[in-house]
């Protein structure tokens, strides 16, 4: 059995949290907190980094004394503390990673510095049904929307990516089109309830290939927000009020419509028939909706992270920590420093005795 301390500060979120995982492979989260800092960032219209930094290092002493509280157990009882330390903005991925390396030394307890993308990929182990590899991950979030293979021996393979914007940059980018405010994602799932998602027509983006047709797997999201900017100046040569329900769902529609065809078009083309969606994103209701009876009709299996664990949160990050664990007995040096950029399926190098970085 194996305990763990996380820390998150990659980007807008200071969180931090403490897991346990159980011998039969269950994880377990015995505490996890947040403090966001939306309403900050939502006056200026997006994330910014002096900002959020600062905020980090207000509020994660405080996360971390309640979550240890909460948790019954003391720093020196852990098998490892861990911490964001790739890819994120840089200022604000230091909080957590000097905090985590500091009571790492302190408390004589190993550290594991944590690539995000693994903890968003783990967010699915957290939920009732963990899913059992191989199988397809579509991960979209702010920063990136990515269909990755995760094999039966754990290792990954990415088959798909978007070209342009990820998909919650176009979230946020078409809500603060539509006056909707930040974050984006939620602004626009709170319109578009109640309206009509097939009123206006919008483009799927897609990527041509050089020898002609277009990539199966890939994604583009920029022309989709282009034409909702003209579909919205058209729109304001009329007198009346904007649509905003009927644009927020249509757009909305359009985006679940592009990720979960690519998404079962790639589990299919390649023989795996478990799907999982993870990140922000992930937390749209009909893309939800969507992925789950889209993927039933073609008999493919769908595992989904549980809400709570779909934006930035430090019990994706513990259970990221802990399936390391379970793995090797690398640690991270403490000399590592953070990285804004890394690539996913080199996170095995953050445990070298040499770091990347
Ligand atoms: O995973 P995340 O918290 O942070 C990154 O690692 O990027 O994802 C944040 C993104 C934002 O773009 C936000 O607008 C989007 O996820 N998001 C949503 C929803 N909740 C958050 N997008 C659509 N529907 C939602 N309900
Ligand atoms: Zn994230």
């Amino acid at each position: 059995m194996h305990a763990v301390l996380a820390l998150e500060t990659s980007c807008d979120e200071s969180a931090a949290a403490v897991l346990r995982r159980h011998a039969d492979g269950r994880i377990e989260v015995l505490a996890s907190r947040i403090a966001s800092q939306v309403e900050e960032h939502a006056r200026w219209g997006g994330v910014v980094p002096e900002i959020a930094s600062r905020r980090h290092v207000e509020a994660l002493p405080g996360l971390v004394e309640a979550v240890v509280d909460e948790a019954g157990l003391a720093l020196g009882q852990l098998d490892a503390i861990a911490a964001t330390i790739t890819p994120g903005l840089a200022g604000a991925l230091m909080v957590a990673s000097v905090t985590g390396r500091t009571l790492a030394a302190l408390h004589h307890r190993p550290f594991l510095g944590i690539h995000h993308l693994e903890g968003h990929l783990a967010s699915v182990m957290l939920g009732d049904a963990p899913p059992q590899a191989p199988y397809l991950v579509l991960l979209v979030s702010g920063g990136h929307t990515e269909l990755i293979l995760v094999a039966a021996d754990g290792g990954m393979k990415r088959l798909g990516r978007s070209h342009d914007d990820a998909a919650g940059e176009a979230f946020d980018k078409v809500a603060r089109l539509l006056g909707l405010g930040y974050p984006g994602g939620p602004a626009i799932q709170a319109v578009a309830e109640k309206g009509d998602a097939t009123r206006f027509r919008l483009p799927k983006g897609r990527i041509s290939l050089p020898g002609g047709g277009f990539h199966p797997y890939d994604f583009s999201f920029s022309g989709l927000k282009t034409a909702m900017l003209r579909t919205v100046e058209t729109l304001r040569q009329s007198a009346d009020p904007l649509p905003l329900a009927d644009l927020a769902a249509s757009f909305e529609q359009v985006v679940a419509d592009v990720l979960v065809q690519r998404s079962i078009r790639c589990a299919e083309d390649h023989g795996v028939d478990q799907l999982v969606m993870v990140g922000g994103v992930a937390a749209n209701r009909r893309l939800r909706r969507c992925m789950l009876e889209r993927a039933q009709d073609r008999s493919i299996a769908v595992s989904i992270a549980p809400l709570a664990f779909c934006t930035d949160n430090a019990a994706m990050i513990g259970a990221a920590a802990l399936l390391r664990l379970a793995q090797t007995t690398g640690s991270t040096s403490l000399e590592s420093g953070v990285a804004a950029r890394w690539p996913l399926d080199q996170a095995h190098a953050l445990y070298a005795a040499d770091p990347p970085f």
